[in-house]
């Protein structure tokens, strides 16, 4: 049986990666690295610095790959991401095949945690229901950006008691906010779309050289994070970002 490593790496700050991960990379034989393409060369060049800093055992190989992307012609989300998790299946069988030896051990570098908003879990869930007993699943934690989110700004994920909403950005489009709303994917800036008496704690690229913070009054500093977020992307060519709506008083 192969041995499959879901290894959370951290939100971009080396320094997320926690003694537990780092054990995780140097027991495998291959560490598979996700290349997204020139515009996320960064997020390419974080994960071959955590292997270069971490791990020490020299029988193990670095094996770089390109994720299939989502289909765009494919009509509705559901689908297109259901599609797109097919896809991924196929491409991790066929790496685990060509680079894996019956068994071997092999970790995949996963941003944040690979229980938040990543498909790696179900991929894999795939992968095993296609090929029972071909492969055991080892899942080790990592920091996520909402930990990330909250540090910077040095506040409680939650108040005294009260529960926190996660959701996506498209999700609060259609108007999914209950009480204090941690929002996440959101390329749209939806909160642009509210009118509620809010706080928002926003951070995009947090826990790297580069993270930009900003927090306050919701009317207050909607344009100056739309701002930020143009000026930042432009100059990457990417962002991730993450919030945290809370309601006042
Ligand atoms: C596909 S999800 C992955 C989440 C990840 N598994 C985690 O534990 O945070 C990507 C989203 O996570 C958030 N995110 C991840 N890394 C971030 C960072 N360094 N700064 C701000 N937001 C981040 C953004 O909302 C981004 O759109």
């Amino acid at each position: 049986m192969k041995t499959i490593l879901l290894v959370g790496i951290g939100t971009g700050n080396p320094e997320h990666v926690t003694i537990q991960a780092i054990n995780a990379l140097n027991r495998a034989d291959v560490l598979l690295i996700p290349d997204k393409g020139e515009a996320k060369g960064e997020l390419v060049q974080l994960r071959r610095d955590i292997v270069a800093r971490y791990v020490v055992n020299p029988a193990s190989r670095v094996v770089e790959f390109a994720p299939p992307v989502r289909d765009p012609a494919t009509p509705g989300y559901t689908e297109r991401v259901a599609d797109w998790h097919g896809e991924l299946a196929r491409q991790f069988g066929q790496l685990l095949a060509q680079h894996v030896a019956e068994d071997g051990v092999a970790a995949f570098l996963v941003w944040g945690d690979p229980g938040l908003y990543d498909s790696s879990i179900r991929i894999f869930e795939r992968l095993s229901t296609d090929a029972p007993h071909a492969y055991g699943l080892e899942i080790i934690p990592g920091i996520t950006s909402i930990q990330a989110l909250t540090a910077a700004h040095g506040i409680a994920l939650n108040r005294i008691g009260e529960p926190v909403h996660i959701t996506t950005g498209r999700q609060l489009a259609l108007g999914d906010r209950h009480g204090d709303t941690l929002v996440m994917l959101d390329g749209q800036t939806a909160f642009t779309g509210l009118d509620d008496d809010l706080d928002i704690f926003w951070g995009a690229y947090l826990g790297t050289a580069d993270e930009l913070l900003i927090a306050g009054r919701l009317a207050d500093v909607a344009e100056r994070i739309v701002e930020a977020r143009r000026l930042a992307r432009e100059r990457h060519g990417w962002i991730m970002d993450t919030y945290l709506l809370r309601e006042r008083g």
